[in-house]
C-alpha cells in the first residue's frame, strides 16, 4: 500500500515536473523599487580597429553598398531599432593614440597614419569627429568620447573639446562651422585616458591620478554643456587601481570605469574558439562572465570608502566575451562568430549591471560591429544581426525603470564538478506600472519550472507580452545564408494564477515577459 502511494507520487511529479525539469521559486517584491536601470547600461563601444567602423558603419557616400550619406543603411536601420542609447569612440587602446586633427575638413586634405594598436594598417581618417557625431546624432544616441591622455597632451584635449562643444565665436568653433557644421554637438561624456595602467601609457595609478587632475581641469562646460567627466579604471580584480585613483582624484571625477571581458578558454594565449564548441567552453564561458558580479563588488566596495553617497559612478564601458580569432581572418582585427551561447552570456552580464544600477550608469558592449561580442556582423554587403543582437533588443525593456527587489530559491547547473545557478533574471516596473521580466536558462540540458510569486500588488491582470532566444546548440549561430537561425519568437508557457505566475524555460533560453 505504502508502495502504491510512493508510486502514484512520483508519477504525479513527473507530470508537473518532466524528467530532467528544476523547480525554482522566485518572489518579486514588486513594492520594493531599488535604484533606476539607466539605459545607458545598454551602450555600445565602436574603435578603430579591423572592421568595426570601417565597413562595419562607414562605408563613404560612392559605395555600392547602400548609405546614408556615408552610413551603411542595414546597419543603421538594426542600430535605430534597439535605440542605442551611446556609443563610445575612437578606442579603446586607439584613443590614446588619436589626433582629432587628422579627422576634420576635406576628406582629401585628411592624412593617412598608422593604426599601431591594431594591425599596422593605415588609416585614411575619413570616419573622424563629425562622421561620428552625425552617427550618434541619426541615432538619438549619446556620443561617449575617449581623450588622448597617453600621447597627447591637456592642450589637444581642450581644443578638441572647444570644437566640438563651443557655441560662441572662437576660431575652433568658426572651424568647425567651416567645416559643415554651426552649431555644437554637445558631448556630455568624456573618457580621459582609456587603460591607462596598459596600452594607454603603462601608468602607476599615483602617476594616472596626478595626470588625471591635470586634464580634467581643462575639460571645460563649453556653452552650458555639462560633462561627465571619467576616470581611467581597471579591470577584472585590480582593486588597488581604484583605491588609489578613487583617493587621490575623485573629488575631480564624476565616473571611474571597469573592463571585463570573459575568457571563456583557459588563459589569454588559448581564449577558446567562438564556433562549433562543447559543453566545456559553455560552461565556463558562463562561469566567468558571472564573475562580473564579484568585480563590480570588489571596485564599488573601494568607492565607497572615498565615495559612499555614490556620486561617482562605475562605467563598465568594455565587456563582453573575447575568443581566439576567426581562423584566416586579419591578425589584430578581434573578428569572432558570436553564438547563442554568447547571448546568454550578454543576458546574464546586464542582469549583474541592472542589480549594481546604484553604482553602473553606463556601461559598453566591446564592440558593436565586426569585433569582438558584436551585435552586428557585415561583409560586403551582407549584414547579419547576432544572438547578442537580440538579447539587447529584449532588454529595452529596462530601459529607465525601477529595479525591483527579488529573492530568489534556484536550483544549479553543474558541470566537470563546479555549479553556477541555473537562473538569472532581472525584474523592473516601469512609470506606467508595466512589469517586465527577463529570465534565462542557463542549463544547456533541462529545462526550468519557475514560480513567480508577486508581492506588494494588487493581483496581476495578464501577461501582455512574451518572447524568447533560443536554439537548438549553445554554439547555434546566424549566418549571411541563415540569418533567422537564433532569433526571438513568440512565448506562451507560462500560466498566471492569482498572482503567482509559472513558466516552463526551456534549456539554455532567454525569455521577456510584460505583466500589467
Ligand atoms: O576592445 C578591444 C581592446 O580591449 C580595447 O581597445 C582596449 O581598451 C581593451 O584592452
Amino acid at each position: 500500500m505504502k508502495k502504491n502511494i510512493c508510486l502514484s507520487l512520483l508519477l504525479s511529479l513527473l507530470v508537473f515536473f518532466p524528467v530532467g525539469a528544476q523547480d525554482n521559486k522566485i518572489v518579486i517584491n514588486a513594492d520594493q523599487e531599488l535604484s533606476t536601470i539607466s539605459r545607458h547600461i545598454y551602450g555600445h563601444f565602436a574603435e578603430h580597429l579591423g572592421e568595426g567602423i570601417y565597413g562595419g558603419v562607414w562605408v563613404g557616400e560612392d559605395s555600392d553598398i547602400p548609405n546614408r550619406n556615408g552610413y551603411r543603411t542595414d546597419v543603421l536601420e538594426a542600430l535605430e531599432h534597439l535605440e542605442v542609447p551611446n556609443i563610445r569612440w575612437p578606442g579603446g587602446c586607439y584613443a590614446d593614440e588619436y589626433n582629432w586633427r587628422d579627422g576634420i575638413g576635406p576628406m582629401d586634405d585628411r592624412p593617412n597614419t598608422i593604426n599601431t594598436h591594431w594591425g599596422m594598417v593605415i588609416e585614411d581618417n575619413s570616419f573622424g569627429t563629425h562622421e561620428f557625431l552625425n552617427f550618434t546624432e541619426m541615432l538619438g544616441a549619446e556620443p561617449v568620447v575617449a581623450m588622448n591622455v597617453g600621447s597627447g597632451t591637456p592642450r589637444e584635449m581642450q581644443n578638441w573639446i572647444e570644437y566640438m562643444n563651443y557655441g560662441g565665436d572662437s576660431d575652433l568653433a568658426n572651424l568647425r562651422r567651416e567645416n559643415g557644421r554651426e552649431e555644437p554637438w554637445g558631448v556630455k561624456y568624456v573618457g580621459i585616458g582609456n587603460e591607462s595602467w596598459g596600452c594607454g601609457g603603462n601608468m602607476d595609478p599615483e602617476y594616472y591620478s596626478d595626470l588625471y587632475k591635470r586634464f580634467a581641469t581643462y575639460v571645460r562646460d563649453y556653452s552650458g554643456t555639462d560633462v561627465t567627466r571619467v576616470a581611467s579604471g581597471f579591470s577584472n580584480e585590480q582593486y588597488d587601481w581604484t583605491d588609489k585613483v578613487m583617493e587621490e582624484a575623485s573629488h575631480m571625477m564624476d565616473a571611474i570605469s571597469l573592463h571585463y571581458y570573459t575568457i571563456a578558454g583557459e588563459s589569454w594565449g588559448h581564449k577558446g574558439t567562438s564556433v562549433d564548441f562543447g559543453e566545456e567552453l559553455y560552461f565556463d564561458g558562463l562561469r566567468k562572465a558571472l564573475r562580473l558580479d564579484e568585480f563590480i563588488e570588489g571596485h564599488t566596495n573601494r568607492m565607497d570608502k572615498y565615495d559612499p553617497e555614490k556620486r561617482v559612478a562605475l562605467f563598465v564601458d568594455e565587456w563582453g566575451i573575447w575568443t581566439d580569432p576567426l581562423p584566416g581572418s586579419t591578425p589584430g582585427f578581434l573578428q569572432q562568430q558570436n553564438s547563442l551561447r554568447d547571448a546568454l552570456i550578454a543576458a546574464i552580464s546586464l542582469d549583474i549591471m541592472n542589480k549594481h544600477s546604484d553604482r553602473v550608469k553606463m556601461a559598453n558592449i566591446a564592440q558593436m560591429v565586426n569585433v569582438l561580442q558584436a551585435v552586428i556582423l557585415t561583409d560586403g554587403d551582407q549584414m547579419v544581426k547576432t544572438p547578442t543582437y537580440h538579447v539587447f533588443d529584449l532588454y529595452r525593456v529596462h530601459f529607465d525603470t525601477k529595479l525591483l527587489q527579488t529573492n530568489s530559491n534556484i536550483s544549479s547547473y553543474g558541470y566537470n564538478g563546479e555549479e553556477i545557478p541555473s537562473i538569472s533574471l532581472t525584474a523592473s516596473k516601469n512609470d506606467d506600472g508595466l512589469i517586465n521580466l527577463t529570465i534565462t536558462n542557463l542549463d544547456p540540458n533541462n529545462s526550468q519550472e519557475v514560480e513567480l510569486d508577486f508581492r506588494g500588488i494588487d493581483e496581476l491582470g495578464s501577461v501582455s507580452s512574451g518572447k524568447i532566444l533560443t536554439a537548438d546548440e549553445v554554439s547555434s549561430i546566424n549566418t549571411y545564408e541563415d540569418p533567422e537561425n537564433v532569433v526571438l519568437q513568440d512565448f506562451s508557457d507560462h500560466e498566471l494564477n492569482g498572482n503567482k505566475l509559472s513558466i516552463t524555460l526551456p534549456s539554455k533560453s532567454v525569455v521577456m515577459l510584460t505583466m500589467d
